[in-house]
């Protein structure tokens, strides 16, 4: 045991199989990665669980179109996203698969103990359904598009009616107990427009829910009646419990349950703020402490899918731009919770601007005017001045100012924070001019270079978390002993005389095809 440390327990959604991992999937468990990287630099023990959704109709389907058997098919397809993780340098502590013998037994513990407390009975279900969304969906939800198909109006997803046994959850029961738990609980739902859509969509009130399907077999067996398999989503939702140790509520379950924040896009909502607290609460177990819904990216203007074909692949991008700037471009080019659009004019744009103008070349100025001029060692000090001050004091505060905004998930917010203090160390340079002291007042030369690698060295701690290597980079060339990138050694100062490598870039800039002077390569 780890003692005393504060826990902080994360998860992605589970994905779905049937799909190539495209930017959506990225994105979400991106700033998943960027929190956990951070909440561990701070201090907390973590626990970052991403996984694969391998059950229900649309993977059963999926597979029959490959022509594999379901397992066969699940087993192939969920190692991409595995790959994905590798390829995005995501540092998941976990990877769960629905299809694992931990998940069906804690998905029948849950089960029987909603049976047991009279939250499941058995009835018929007639109504629509929408496999694409794998959800359930009233009269009211429905639209008729031009040419006669019905269609989900939140989705755009086909419906087919279905009739068949079923057992029921009983919601109805729960939409006083729902209203108390968000009302009681004002972070539990963020950002603030997605709580007002679902206490209206609870307020409008709710029917009992059909939890199981008999049409079908890729799924978890209803305990003690396996004609019946557990519809998708009761399944899906149950993985964060799973992986925390369910049933077993001792050890990990106790340490790290209830989750501190499960993140999803806006299209799961009304699952993991509706529907899964309620499983939760009817089970006697407590509802995750907050559920953050961001919205979905466009590509150069256009809906991503699959039909028009306009999906952006991760690895794509990565090989043509590398991924720390991948990293950096998707979280910090829309505020996080809105809609973005994906463009590469966009991407170019802040890749040269912000990594390599910015942060690239302050770096870069800063490290070979210390090689060159300061013996390739970290330089000497005399008492800073008032502008030292007042470049240092905001650099080494950066960790407490970030806080507050990567608690609230505004990771726009705290990338423009260390952008600020970028911004002023290249005015402090500009104005400080060490290149002329050099001749003038050496002793001044180096007090500025000092305040200028301290800068740095606090940039390159704050940056961990969004682009992890060229993060390393940067501390790598400062000397940086790995024991002092955590953010309780901010106050760790560099120390005079200390040996630094030759300087690299750490963000090259991106050269379009085309654009290199004539007779390159
Ligand atoms: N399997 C369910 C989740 C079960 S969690 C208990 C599922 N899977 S999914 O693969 O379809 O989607 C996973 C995530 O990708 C969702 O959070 C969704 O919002 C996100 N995205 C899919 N396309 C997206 C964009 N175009 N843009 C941003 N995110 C999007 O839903």
């Amino acid at each position: 045991m780890s003692g005393s440390k504060r826990t902080y327990y994360l998860t992605t959604p589970i994905y779905y199989v049937n799909d190539a991992p495209h930017i959506g999937h990225a994105y979400t468990s991106l700033a998943c990665d960027v929190l956990a990287r951070f909440k561990r630099l701070d201090g907390f023990d973590v626990k970052f669980l991403t996984g694969t959704d391998e059950h229900g109709q649309k993977v059963e389907k999926a597979a029959g179109m490959a022509g594999l058997a379901p397992k066969t098919f699940t087993d192939k397809v969920s190692q991409n996203f595995r790959d994905l993780a590798k390829a995005m340098n995501f540092s998941n502590d976990d990877f769960i698969r629905t299809t694992e013998p931990r998940h069906i037994r804690s998905c029948q513990a849950l089960w029987r103990e909603l049976l047991k407390r009279g939250d499941i009975y058995l009835g018929s279900y007639a109504g629509w359904y929408a496999v694409r969304d794998e959800a359930f969906y009233a009269e009211s939800e429905l639209t008729q598009t031009a040419d006669g198909k019905r269609v989900a109006i939140a989705s755009g997803a086909e419906v087919e009616w279905v009739e068949e046994p079923s057992y029921f959850f009983r919601l109805s029961a729960w939409q006083d107990r729902l209203l108390a738990y968000y009302e009681a609980n004002p972070d539990c739902i963020a950002p603030t427009s997605r709580r007002n859509e679902v206490i209206s969509f609870v307020r409008s009130g709710l029917q009992d829910l059909s939890v199981s399907r008999t049409t079908f077999s890729w799924g978890v067996p209803v305990p003690d009646d396996p004609a019946h398999i557990m519809y998708v989503w009761l399944d899906a939702l149950t993985n964060y419990i799973t992986a925390a140790g369910y049933p077993d509520t001792e050890g990990d379950f106790a340490r790290y349950w209830p989750a501190d924040l499960h993140m999803v896009g806006k299209d799961i909502l009304r699952f993991h703020c509706v529907y899964w607290p309620a499983f939760l609460m009817a089970a006697g177990i407590a509802p995750p402490k907050r559920v953050f819904a961001h919205g979905w990216w466009t590509n150069e203007g256009q809906k991503i899918s699959k039909s028009v074909g306009n999906i952006i692949e991760p690895l794509a991008l990565i090989e043509r731009y590398g991924l720390d700037p991948v990293r950096y471009f998707l979280l910090r080019e829309v505020p996080f919770g809105a809609d973005g659009d994906f463009s590469h004019k966009a991407m170019i744009t802040r890749m040269n601007s912000e990594l390599a103008n910015d942060l690239g070349n302050l770096a870069q100025r800063v490290l070979s005017m210390i090689n060159k001029n300061a013996a390739a060692q970290v330089p000497a000090h005399d008492a800073f001045t008032d502008e030292d001050r007042a470049m240092l004091d905001p650099a080494l505060r950066l960790v407490e100012r970030l806080r507050p905004l990567i608690d609230a998930q505004a990771f726009h917010e705290a990338l423009e924070a260390i952008w600020v203090v970028v911004r002023a160390a290249n005015g402090y340079v500009d104005r400080q001019a060490p290149w002329a002291l050099k001749k003038t007042d050496p002793a001044r030369m180096d007090t500025v270079l000092y305040v200028l690698a301290e800068v740095l060295r606090a940039l390159g701690l704050v940056m961990q978390p969004f682009t992890p290597d060229a993060a390393a980079n940067l501390l790598d060339q400062l000397a940086v002993a790995p024991e002092a990138r955590s953010f309780a050694a901010i106050g760790r100062a560099l120390i005079s005389g200390q040996a630094l490598p030759k300087p690299q870039g750490i963000f090259p800039r991106f050269i379009e095809e085309g654009a290199e002077p004539a007779g390159a390569a």
